[in-house]
């Protein structure tokens, strides 16, 4: 294929507004798949993803259209995965700006097309769902180029779902977006922009490559890792076939198979290039994907420790990002504390462990890393609150800070500045993008945000406000640890470190949620929080005064083992801490308070 006929695009949505599906109807229109290959969804498919009916791995697809390739490389939707965007808005020409014609443009999309405009990519703005009674493409239209500054006199309008105006948006792809420059005689640079654990192919990529070309057989230099494979196979990305092919030229996108085990080898945004013809600079910078959330996960079943890390060293070959070392806990056993990309990354694994591999965890809640300025002038730095020094070893702790972007109706503004000034937010900006839409940014602590901040901002805006975040740094915080004790004995997997002059009111709240959610024991439990040796709050759970079996009077055995064996269940996801059963809420309790 001429590399002038060539069209590599991204498309950049906020979620549920459409990807998914208009790439489905791309695939479709172009002849990509029959209709008995066609499954609902073809882009999104990891189980998980298409529960939550989101994307989280980018995949690609080669379409073929009037003479020319179209490479539609899909992004994923959701801040946690905001590097890997970057690497495919890096790896396209253009990209296709979908906004719901019922909506409007959001926090998200806002995030992602301003990395497409520094990237210098053609931005096409596309206004899907017409076809509902309620869209309003004009308003949408001007709402783009107010908030983004681009021309939307030009937004093509479709329906993903009945496919008016996708053949126009297909002659748009190829009329505005340029064809990719690059030297096919130069030594070959290929960018690494996804990469995933195949069952029958090992560690495969997914490249963009910018000069030269790659060839099966090629003897090639990983630029970031220094290492040296060989090319056993090379593809182009289908949603169900392999297009095998021998080459991967200039311009082109492609799968490379090197018969690696771990995808740590050929991670998002490293370069491939020839071993002993190299080029001089990598195709972009390369970053390691960095965790910024961390969490205790501990098999219930101690006899499950082993499981648990092989369960982690698989994952971690399909998933580079993330990261894991031993840990013990006084209470929990011994475990390992796992770093995460963010909030929706460690659900997804969570969910990936209990589920694949059949292990039963307790999960601490989730921490920031604290970096902390001891008195004797040496530096640590801590992900999990229970290693946090005494008070008189610590000159000073910082914490990491993000800038929050929040785009939402006005109407809910007062409730989330509110909100947002007990998460110690500072605000940065305001600015009202038409009478009905507010712009908001806020520097505020990462640690504010790795509780269900997330769902709080949805409930206070009934669910119209969307969010987006990125580091900024660290800042020095006024922070303490927050030790938990139950029944006379400290649970280091509770401790939490909290705002000095918040501690108080969080303690009595976190103390609260808790007792709702450990059951009843035999005997009184108390439940205590402390900074230091000083009590901040107490409550208790009172006794149980009836065993559970004894209203079934002996008689009804059946219903009595069930009884029991619904205890048992109950009791499943509980952890024994010293006499008292704390179940898994009950570790997690610190996200319910405000
Ligand atoms: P993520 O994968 O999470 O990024 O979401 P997405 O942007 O891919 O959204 P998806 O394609 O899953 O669509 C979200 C919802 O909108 C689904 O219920 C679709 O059926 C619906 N939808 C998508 N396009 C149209 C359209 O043109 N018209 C109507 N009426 N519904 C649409």
């Amino acid at each position: 294929m001429q590399q002038d006929k060539i069209r590599n695009f991204s498309i950049i949505a906020h979620i549920d507004h459409g990807k998914s599906t208009l790439a489905d109807r791309l695939i479709e229109f172009t002849g990509g798949v029959s209709e008995r290959e066609k499954e609902d969804q073809l882009l999104d498919s990891m189980d998980i993803e298409k529960e939550r009916g989101i994307t989280i791995k980018a995949q690609s697809v080669r379409l073929e259209y009037k003479g020319h390739i179209l490479n539609l490389i899909d992004t994923p939707g959701h801040v946690d995965f905001s590097y890997e965007v970057s690497k495919s808005l890096k790896s396209s020409e253009g990209a296709l700006l979908v906004v719901d014609a019922t909506q409007g443009v959001e926090a998200q999309t806002l995030a992602n097309v301003y990395m497409a405009v520094e990237n210098d990519l053609e931005i096409i703005p596309v206004i899907n769902k017409i076809d509902l009674p309620s869209a309003d493409p004009e308003r949408v239209a001007e709402e783009i180029e107010q908030t983004i500054g681009i021309d939307a006199s030009d937004a093509i309008l479709v329906s993903a779902k009945t496919g008016i105006g996708i053949e126009e948006l297909l002659d748009a792809i190829v009329e505005r977006i340029p064809a990719p420059d690059g030297d096919p005689e130069a030594p070959p640079k290929a960018l690494i922009y996804d990469s995933w654990f195949d069952n029958y192919l090992g560690a495969v990529c997914l490249v963009r490559v910018f000069d030269g070309s790659i060839k099966k057989n090629q003897e090639v230099l990983v630029m970031g890792t220094g290492k040296k494979h060989k090319v056993l196979d090379l593809y182009y990305p289908h949603p169900i076939k392999k297009l095998k092919t021998d080459e991967i030229k200039t311009g082109e996108i492609g799968v490379v198979v090197m018969g690696l085990k771990n995808v740590a080898d050929i991670r998002v945004g490293d370069t491939i290039t020839d071993a002993k013809n190299p080029a001089n600079e990598p195709a972009d910078e390369f970053e390691e994907a960095k965790s910024f959330v961390f969490a205790g996960i501990y098999p219930i079943d101690t006899d499950k420790y082993d499981d648990l890390r092989d369960a982690l060293e698989k994952l971690q070959l399909n998933d580079a990002s993330i990261t894991f070392e031993p840990e013990t806990s006084q209470a929990l056993g011994f475990g390992f504390r796992v770093g995460f990309l963010g909030m929706l990354h460690m659900e997804v694994v969570k969910e990936r462990l209990e589920r694949e591999f059949g292990i039963e965890l307790i999960a601490t809640a989730p921490s920031v890393t604290y970096k902390v300025k001891l008195t004797d002038g040496e530096e640590m730095e801590i992900s999990n609150p229970s290693e946090l020094p005494p008070p008189n070893k610590i000159d000073k702790i910082y914490e990491p800070y993000v800038k929050a972007t929040i785009l939402t109706p006005n109407e809910f503004v007062g409730n989330l500045i509110q909100f947002l000034n007990e998460k110690r937010g500072v605000q940065t900006k305001m600015d009202y993008l038409s009478p009905e839409r507010v712009l908001l940014e806020y520097e505020i602590p990462l640690n504010e945000i790795v509780t269900d901040f997330y769902d709080k901002l949805k409930t206070l805006t009934k669910g119209y406000a969307s969010f987006d975040y990125e580091p900024i740094g660290y800042r020095e915080g006024d922070l303490v640890k927050m030790d938990i004790r139950v029944a006379g004995e400290p649970v280091d997997a509770l401790s939490v470190i909290v705002p000095r002059d918040k501690a108080e009111r969080r303690g009595r709240e976190l103390i609260k949620v808790m007792k709702e959610l450990i059951p009843r024991q035999l005997f009184e439990v108390a439940i205590q929080a402390s900074i230091g040796n000083k009590i901040i709050a107490r409550e208790t759970v009172k006794a149980l005064r009836k065993d559970v079996t004894a209203k079934c009077y002996g008689g009804d055995i059946s219903r009595k083992r069930k009884l029991l064996e619904k205890q048992k269940k109950g009791k499943k996801r509980m952890k024994a801490i010293g006499k008292v059963n704390i179940p898994q809420e009950a570790f997690l309790s610190v996200l319910k308070i405000d």
